[in-house]
């Protein structure tokens, strides 16, 4: 037995040696922090080749395998390495980690697939942007020379989103460049898209050379997510911006209008995936991307992309860069992901970044269904739709070809259908397993007139707009039933599915996607995540002329503006907010800029009632993590807990491995470092509370000099929760005062529910009302 396991072992050991000579894979070479003023970056790069020249056999091969030193972001190199070569360098004193590069990233939004449980969304609708409200976009000259810089699939720079019409030179601090190639030169830049570049390398080491029918080897966007996102954030206002062969008018606008943008393409079409699929993105390209962005002299990036599921500190590229991007006062906004309904999903958990989840907007594109009995069921739609009269209506499940499965007989998956009985008829269909839009495309396809999409439970009300083929309409679950019954209920069933037209106020709104990826953060359960959550369900927004709609092979359509789902489409609607609260406050902190937004953020909805998720019950801070952001209030937010980059090095003393911060030589980790709950986060998680827990927190006074604030709270069943002292008395602007937050188990409830509970503490003053969201484990 004992042969058998060494022989094993060492041929575990032989394998990766043997593989070395042909097999070389790129790696991140990576050695924490740089520090920063000490070395020029010609050093930079002469340290980075001195490592990697150790390690190999010549000068030329060192220069030939090296693809990005990385001197900003994080000081670390990434290169072709032999197995041993890593595992050499890995052991090098200096060296804190060798990351292998890999395309685990992805831009979350816009699969057009979705199976039964997974619910990964995308959808096509319209909205227009109204986030910044015309008096705070005014004090905030709509973002004026705020550059936000967007990692993403590139941009569509002929969009009349990204025109610079009236926009002042471009300011003389910037940085960046107007990087050229296929299908993108100079003049594509301009004073509204002030920088492009792109980042291939890591993604060629894997896949070769971008195939040029799949992806343009520049800045430019064949995809449309980049554009779709770049123009969210910051796009100017268009009126008459028409989708879907102009069915709905409407004004386009990002964030903050005239905030200048830097593109940085670092994701890529992957070679013989469905263009539906979705862009990867490689670790290796992120980083050298955002160590530009850091160079260039951004003011806030925005990074739609993330992980399926979470990663730690030391491997989250997009952290770690974050973090350096923190110590220059470069704001990361990031979404969480779109791996909802499931707990512990979320992606970007770092302290430092903003994490967006994604809810519905109060703009819907109403399509009823009337039924032959007088039943008018709502829809919704943004297909063009002429059908005049009542048509014969069926359900899919009872018109299939014989063979399908019987439990996807309604879900109308390519060739299921029966032409003999579905020709002239209007179709019922259920969400679920295939593509929505090629269920459409299947009954057209087997001679339909009409299409009717019915939710699955897990979608509830959260209904998702695309661009089908023929007229359609999409039902909630419970107004998908009751067709069902209908059809049961009658001999001949008739219906008409009305035109879409667009209604605005709808109520209640908003309610949270189910898509939206939820907490514990797993990767530190004391950190509360998400932080905020913004409009993703439904967002119209400018889209790549490269593209179509749907991105199926089938779609041939080419569109100026389309509509998406997404935590995606969330997170550029808080990084053009962010660009207004920075143009109003240029000089505030990245934490007071994240504090502002999320203790001001909304917790209940138009109706004034919790808000809920898309099955109608009430949602939590996993959700929505302080709830829906108002940047109108987030202007003035009256107190804000404020971080330095030394409280960040701090916490990672404790949340990270201490390597991370250990080489800066002018940081040292304290023996004991504090438990992460003392970083001064403006909200908490607790995940296990069987004893009593303090922890303090500093509020800085940033409205009015003279006042006073009590302190409430609405702690979870079964929680006691005190502030010491409990009433902050200021005399001044900019003063900070601490107070300690004493939460325990109520020893006389025996709540022993093993849940998470929900709620929140706050300080008001009488006119502002500063409120931090809590969740607490009961053992
Ligand atoms: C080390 O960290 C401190 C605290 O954040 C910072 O002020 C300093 O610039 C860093 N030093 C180096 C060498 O990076
Ligand atoms: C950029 O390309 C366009 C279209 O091909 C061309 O008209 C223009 O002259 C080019 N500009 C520069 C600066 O090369
Ligand atoms: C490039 O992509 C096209 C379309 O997907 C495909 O037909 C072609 O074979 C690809 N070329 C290479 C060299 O892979
Ligand atoms: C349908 O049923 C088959 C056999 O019972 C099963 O293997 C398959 O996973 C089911 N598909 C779905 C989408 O539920
Ligand atoms: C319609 O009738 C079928 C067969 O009788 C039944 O299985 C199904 O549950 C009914 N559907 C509804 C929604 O009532
Ligand atoms: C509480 O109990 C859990 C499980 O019993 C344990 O893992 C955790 O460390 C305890 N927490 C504290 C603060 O003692
Ligand atoms: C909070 O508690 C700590 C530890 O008990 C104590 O040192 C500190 O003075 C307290 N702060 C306030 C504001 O009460």
């Amino acid at each position: 037995m004992k042969t058998t396991i060494a022989c094993f072992l060492f041929l575990l050991n032989l394998v990766p040696l043997l593989a070395s000579s042909v097999d070389n894979k790129v790696y991140i070479v990576y050695f924490g922090q740089h520090n920063n003023g000490a070395k020029i970056l010609q050093e930079i790069e002469k340290f980075h080749f001195s490592y990697l020249h150790s390690v190999k056999e010549s000068e030329e091969d060192a220069k030939s395998s090296l693809l990005y030193s990385y001197k900003h972001a994080i000081n670390g190199f990434a290169a072709k390495l032999t197995p041993a070569e890593a595992s050499k360098l890995s052991e090098m004193e200096e060296v804190l980690s060798v990351i292998p590069s890999h395309g685990q990233y992805s831009v979350q939004t816009t699969r057009s697939w979705e199976f039964v449980g997974l619910d990964e969304e995308d959808s096509h609708s319209w909205r227009k942007l109204k986030m910044g409200r015309e008096n705070l976009a005014l004090r905030a000259k709509y973002g004026k020379d705020v550059i936000i810089g967007l990692m993403d699939s590139g941009v569509w720079p002929e969009s009349p989103s990204f025109s610079d019409h009236g926009m002042d030179p471009i300011p003389k601090s910037w940085r960046g460049i107007c990087q050229e190639g296929v299908a993108f030169n100079s003049s594509n830049c301009n004073r509204k898209i002030i920088g492009a570049r792109y980042y291939v390398k890591g993604f060629e080491a894997q896949y070769g050379s971008v195939n040029a029918t799949e992806d343009f080897l520049s800045p430019r966007d064949a995809d449309g997510h980049g554009t779709h996102t770049t123009s969210t954030a910051a796009g100017r206002q268009v009126s008459d911006a028409a989708a879907f062969g102009g069915f709905a008018k409407g004004t386009a606008s990002g964030g903050a209008p005239l905030a200048r943008l830097s593109i940085y393409k670092a994701c890529w079409a992957v070679p013989n995936k469905p263009k539906a699929d979705g862009n990867t993105c490689f670790n290796s390209d992120m980083l050298a991307a955002l160590d530009d962005a850091i160079a260039d002299g951004v003011d806030i990036i925005s990074v739609s992309i993330g992980t399926e599921k979470p990663v730690p500190f030391q491997n989250d590229v997009i952290g770690l860069a974050a973090l350096e991007a923190s110590k220059r006062n470069i704001l990361v906004v990031c979404s969480a992901g779109n791996s909802g309904p499931a707990p512990g999903t979320l992606s970007n958990p770092a302290p430092w970044i903003i994490t967006v989840g994604a809810s519905s907007v109060d703009r819907i594109f109403t399509a009823p269904v009337k039924l032959h009995n007088g039943l008018s069921l709502q829809g919704q739609s943004v297909t063009p739709n002429k059908l005049k009269k009542m048509h014969p209506l069926v359900y899919a499940g009872d018109v299939i070809v014989p063979g399908v499965a019987q439990n996807l007989t309604g879900q109308c998956l390519p060739g299921s259908l029966d032409p003999t009985k579905v020709k002239g008829k209007i179709v019922v269909c259920t969400r679920g397993v295939g593509a929505r839009v090629s269920k459409g495309l299947e009954v057209k396809r087997a001679g339909g007139v009409g299409f009717v999409l019915a939710n699955a439970k897990t979608n509830g009300n959260e209904i998702t707009c695309d661009a089908h083929f023929l007229p359609a309409t999409t039902l909630s679950y419970d107004d998908g039933i009751k067709i069902l019954e209908y059809i049961n209920s009658t001999k001949n069933p008739m219906a008409k599915i009305n035109p879409a037209k667009t209604k605005l106020n709808y109520k209640p709104a908003p309610f949270m996607a189910g898509f939206t990826s939820r907490g514990p953060n797993v990767v530190d359960p004391y950190i509360l995540k998400p932080d905020i959550t913004a409009p993703g369900l439904n967002i119209l927004a400018a889209w790549s002329e490269a593209s179509s709609p749907t991105k199926l092979a089938d779609d041939h359509r080419s569109v100026k503006y389309n509509i998406l789902s997404g935590t995606s489409m969330a997170c550029p609607h808080v990084s053009g907010g962010a660009a207004l609260l920075k143009a109003i406050h240029p000089h505030w902190s990245v934490a007071a800029i994240k504090s502002a937004l999320m203790t001001t953020a909304a917790i209940t909805n138009n109706l004034g009632k919790p808000i809920t998720d898309a099955n109608g019950d009430d949602a939590t801070p996993f959700q929505f993590g302080s709830g829906h952001f108002r940047p109108t209030k987030a202007v003035d937010p009256g107190l804000i807990y404020d971080a330095t980059h030394n409280d960040y090095l701090l916490y990672l003393c404790t949340a990270g491995p201490n390597a991370l911060v250990e080489l800066n030589s002018t940081f040292k980790c304290p023996t004991n470092p504090p438990s992460t709950l003392a970083l001064n986060y403006p909200s908490f998680a607790i995940p296990s509370l069987n004893t009593t827990v303090t922890f303090m927190r500093t509020v800085t006074n940033v409205g009015r000099p003279k006042s006073i604030y009590f302190f409430s709270a609405k702690p979870p069943l079964g929680v006691h929760i005190e502030a010491t002292p409990s009433i902050l008395a200021f005399k001044r602007t900019g003063e900070k005062l601490s107070f300690n937050i004493t939460v325990s188990p109520k020893s006389d409830l025996m709540v022993k529910n093993s849940e998470y509970g929900f709620g929140w503490y706050s300080w008001d003053d009488g006119y502002y009302h500063v409120r931090s969201p809590m969740a607490v484990y009961l053992p």
